[in-house]
């Protein structure tokens, strides 16, 4: 057996080994002027902490670093990440001159002994290179940075509908070892899509390390254009807080469907949270009431600047479709019928109230 499986594994060992690892940049394509959300692998060298990743970052909660990578609200800011582990880092995305970059953030203050190249590629490990860093910071002699000095780390992100459909860009790093069919399966996409949006013709141009454009489908949602979170994309295994911090979504691929509830924290920018109750009902964002085979849903569906949150019953139906097909007797499927009844809530009154209290 074992002669067997020797030269099997030489030949694996000797793939995994000689990979090519990443040396250069890559930008992502984004081809309209636009702001998105975006996300991106950080794996530490070294064994740190996520208010560490906080703080390297300019992330200014911790919470959207737990909802991105799933972690439990709870997590404490001392909880350790392992050297090569990887982290998902959010970002907000701006898109200009067909390329996206993180806007105007990350910014690195330079340390005693620092360079360009120890900032690109140790301290960030890699996700940009210390000639990018010099272009968007205007530094034209990379030797010449002072300590204290604060620069703008440009990350690759992109805005960029897929297909047709609103997405996440996710920038993966590429884990020695791993294969663009591999990665399609991990994240809901397919090889083709892959290789064209980052240009990749095959495999073997798949270098470890790499920052791969990776589009990740987000839950459907019941969000109003006119909201100000529209469109709202929560992608698989995530969740995100919005309306100034007042509600909290999941998205779960087990469905695609947005479930938001209402977060219990502290709002920022509102004095409190408004009332988030569906019209001609006892349910508030998340409630859900089952009459024989209709489940509906008090559901989440935006919120406007002017103090309101809009929420909406859906319903769901699953009763069973009486009248079959003709020729197919005795078959009985599930109608699924969703029917919206959106509602503003207005909630000075409320506001006042409590003032007033
Ligand atoms: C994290 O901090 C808490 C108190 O804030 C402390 O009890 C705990 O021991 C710390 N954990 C680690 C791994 O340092
Ligand atoms: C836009 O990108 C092109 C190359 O892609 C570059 O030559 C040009 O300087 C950029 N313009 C601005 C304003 O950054
Ligand atoms: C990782 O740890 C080593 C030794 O503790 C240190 O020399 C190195 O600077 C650290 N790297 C980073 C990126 O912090
Ligand atoms: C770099 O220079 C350009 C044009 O000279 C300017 O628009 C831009 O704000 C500068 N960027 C920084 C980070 O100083
Ligand atoms: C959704 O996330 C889970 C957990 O990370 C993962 O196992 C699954 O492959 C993902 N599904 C899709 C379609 O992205
Ligand atoms: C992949 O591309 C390389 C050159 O980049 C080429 O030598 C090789 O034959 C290609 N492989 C396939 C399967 O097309
Ligand atoms: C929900 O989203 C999934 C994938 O994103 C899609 O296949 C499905 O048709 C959507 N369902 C509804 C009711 O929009
Ligand atoms: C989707 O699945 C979650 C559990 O993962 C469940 O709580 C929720 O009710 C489901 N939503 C629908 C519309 O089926
Ligand atoms: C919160 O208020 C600040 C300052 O008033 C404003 O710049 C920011 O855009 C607001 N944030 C939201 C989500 O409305
Ligand atoms: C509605 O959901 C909240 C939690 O968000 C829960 O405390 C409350 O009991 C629910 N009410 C009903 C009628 O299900
Ligand atoms: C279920 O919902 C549909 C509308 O979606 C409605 O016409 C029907 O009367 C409801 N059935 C029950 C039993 O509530
Ligand atoms: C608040 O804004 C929404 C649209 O964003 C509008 O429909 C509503 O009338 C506004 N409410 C008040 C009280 O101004």
């Amino acid at each position: 057996m074992g002669f067997h499986f020797t030269p099997l594994l030489l030949t694996l060992l000797l793939l995994i080994s000689t990979l090519p690892t990443k040396s250069s940049s890559q930008t992502f394509k984004c081809s309209s002027p636009s702001t998105c959300h975006s996300l991106i692998d950080f794996i530490s060298p070294n064994r740190t902490t996520l208010s560490h990743i906080k703080t390297l970052f300019s992330i200014k909660n911790i919470r959207s670093i737990l909802g991105a990578n799933n972690l439990p609200l709870s997590t404490a800011p001392n909880f350790t990440i392992h050297a090569k582990q990887p982290i998902k880092i959010p970002f907000p995305c701006l898109c200009f001159n067909n390329t996206g970059l993180s806007n105007n953030q990350p910014t690195y203050a330079v340390k005693k002994d620092d360079t360009l190249y120890h900032i690109a590629a140790e301290v960030f490990s890699g996700l940009v290179t210390f000639q990018e860093i010099a272009a968007v910071n205007n530094i034209t002699n990379a030797d010449l940075i002072e300590v204290g000095q604060k620069l703008w780390i440009p990350l690759p992100c992109s805005c960029d509908d897929v297909d047709g459909v609103k997405v996440v860009h996710y920038g993966h790093v590429v884990e020695t070892g791993s294969s663009l069919e591999l990665i399609a399966q991990e994240y809901g996409t397919s090889r083709d899509t892959l290789m064209k949006l980052n240009g990749i013709a095959n495999d073997s141009s798949l270098l470890a390390g790499q920052v791969l454009d990776v589009p990740l489908q987000a839950c459907n949602s019941s969000v109003r254009s006119d909201s100000v979170d529209y469109p709202f994309l929560v992608p698989n295994n995530t969740y995100f807080f919005t309306a100034n911090n007042c509600v909290k979504c999941k998205c779960d691929a087990a469905n695609w469907t947005l479930q938001c509830e209402p977060s219990g924290i502290r709002p920022s920018n509102w004095s409190t949270c408004p009332a988030m109750q569906c019209e001609g009902s006892l349910l508030t964002i998340g409630n859900t009431t089952t009459s024989s085979c209709n489940i509906t849903t008090c559901a989440y569906a935006g919120f406007s600047k002017n103090q309101s949150i809009f929420t909406t019953l859906a319903t769901q139906s699953t009763c069973p479709v009486t009248t079959a097909p003709a020729g197919t007797p005795g078959n009985y499927a599930s109608r699924i019928g969703l029917s919206w009844n959106y509602l503003l809530i207005p909630i000075h009154l409320i506001l006042l109230l409590v003032y007033l209290l």
